[in-house]
């Protein structure tokens, strides 16, 4: 516990980076990670496979995983490590709804373009809809993924429709940062990369870190709530 579920419907707005991200900030403070790679396409698994020899050893990687599975991964691995993490593949279907039926909280990347803005309503349409099936509430935030373009007009105007609408934003988002897309090149975690690897590697670092101190911080007042 608890369970993290990345889910959007559009393809290539950061899903797995921010899953992987986390998981590394989560293993780097010494508590252990199961990542469930729930994406055909395997970017994790692969990830770890190709790189194994420097995946921390907390943080622990499932693959292959699927409709049938997602619901018995999810739930062995939560009885097991303080973290789970679920990166799914960029469309609505059968895995995403069970994960997000088995999520405490979904983060939806987007980034800063009304596209992005209107497929994130489709995810939150669908978590909305899996509260009430479920008569709980599934907990969920925006995150703004690659940031740089949020200085736009268009990306403010998107914030003030999200805001409107009620949809809530994770306090940190995830800039856009050469060794975000490193480390699956590289291998190995953000920690590892060095200036002569790409630029500004420790504001990676530090990026990376309030993002994850950003999820904790909904993750505790949920606990508070719960009390
Ligand atoms: N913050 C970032 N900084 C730099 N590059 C990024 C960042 N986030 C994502 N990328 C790059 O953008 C591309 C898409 O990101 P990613 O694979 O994480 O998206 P996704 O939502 O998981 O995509 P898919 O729907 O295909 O699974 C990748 O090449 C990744 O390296
Ligand atoms: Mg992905």
């Amino acid at each position: 516990m608890p369970v993290i579920v990345l889910c959007s419907t559009k393809g290539g707005v950061g899903k797995s980076t921010t899953a992987l991200i986390l998981a590394q900030v989560f293993s780097a403070a010494a508590k252990d990670v199961t990542l469930i790679d729930a994406d055909p396409n395997q970017p994790l698994a692969t990830w770890a496979k190709r790189f194994a020899a420097t995946v921390p050893a907390n943080l622990h990687v499932i693959g292959g995983v699927n409709e049938e599975t997602i619901v018995d991964t999810i739930d062995g691995a939560a009885a097991k490590h303080p973290f789970v993490i679920v990166d799914l593949e960029g469309s609505a279907n059968v895995t995403a709804t069970y994960a997000i039926g088995r999520a405490d909280l979904v983060l939806i990347p987007m980034r800063g373009k009304q596209l992005d803005a209107d497929q994130a309503g489709r995810v939150v349409a669908l978590i909305e809809r899996e509260s009430k099936a479920y008569r709980r509430a599934i907990d969920y935030r925006v995150v703004f993924s690659m940031t740089s373009t949020l200085l736009s007009r268009e990306s403010k105007h998107i914030r003030g429709t999200l805001a409107e609408k009620g949809i809530p934003v994770l306090e940190a988002g995830l800039p856009e940062r050469a060794a975000y897309s490193a480390m699956f090149q590289l291998g190995g975690t953000i920690f590892d990369l060095t200036d002569a690897d790409v630029s500004k590697p420790a504001a990676a670092v530090a990026d990376a870190k309030q993002l994850a101190m950003a999820v904790v911080g909904v993750l505790r007042d949920q606990e508070e709530k719960a009390a």
